[in-house]
């Protein structure tokens, strides 16, 4: 295996003097790919948090399309979630201790593990080593899978994740849009890449999920001289 650092050098070029991308980036592909991405299976899976996020000391809680969850880890590291508010009178079980693999909650003292109790069903939840998933089959009302639809990733070995949370009040089919639209890039986020191109665009009658994707060369900027060339594919999913 070849080590080395992948900086390159690159000269600061003016943002005027970059090539439209106007005649690529065409609505009828781009609306095309939105609608093959939100035809795939989701089989009710949400993102709930980053994986490093949720640790075995305390539990998690967050808002997810309008359900308040809780969720934490037993001691041999597994993901457990559910409801948010306690059965017994409503307590914010994200404040509730956690004890012998339970949530034991701060007002009344009832316990809640991993197996739930009457009023209190766990939701399924999957660790993917990056992400951390919950599954809510009453908001999604698709055919529930047993874990979440995920692209091929790099060995973990071999490369390095990064997750940013940002709360706000969006349409998720525009945030799948938006990344559906690779040639944006380069005009709007000159701060961070330089010399994007994409190279390879979907058809429209691709049904391979694999090849379903855009792939560009984009230089990802890490100083104002310095940048790191990639090949990225973006998967329509
Ligand atoms: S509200 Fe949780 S035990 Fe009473």
């Amino acid at each position: 295996m070849r080590h080395g650092i992948p900086a390159r050098l690159r000269r600061s070029v003016p943002w005027t003097e970059v090539a439209p991308t106007w005649r690529d980036a065409k609505p009828g592909l781009i609306d095309t790919a939105l609608e093959r991405a939100q035809a795939r299976p989701s089989g009710n899976w949400y993102v709930l948090a980053a994986s490093s996020e949720i640790r075995g000391d305390r539990p998690f809680g967050r808002t997810v399309a309008g359900v308040e969850i809780v969720a934490w880890r037993t001691a041999d590291g597994r993901l457990h979630a559910g409801p948010g508010e306690c059965p017994h009178l409503g307590a914010p079980l994200c404040r509730a201790a956690v004890r012998g693999g339970a949530l034991v909650c701060r007002w009344h003292g009832l316990a809640l593990g991993a197996h739930g109790t009457a009023g209190w069903e766990p939701f399924a939840a999957h660790d993917d080593g990056v992400l951390a998933w919950v599954r809510l089959d009453a908001v999604g009302g698709e055919t529930p899978l047993p874990a979440p639809v995920l692209a091929a990733r790099p060995a973990a070995s071999s490369s390095l994740d990064a997750v940013m949370t940002l709360t706000g009040r969006c349409e998720p089919e525009d945030v799948v849009a938006n990344r559906l639209d690779p040639w944006h890039g380069a005009w709007f986020h000159p701060y961070s890449f330089v010399d994007l191109r994409v190279i390879e665009a979907p058809s429209e009658g691709t049904e391979d999920p694999a090849l379903d994707r855009f792939l560009v060369q984009v230089s990802f900027r890490i100083s104002r001289r310095v940048v790191v060339p990639v090949t990225s594919p973006h998967r329509v999913q």
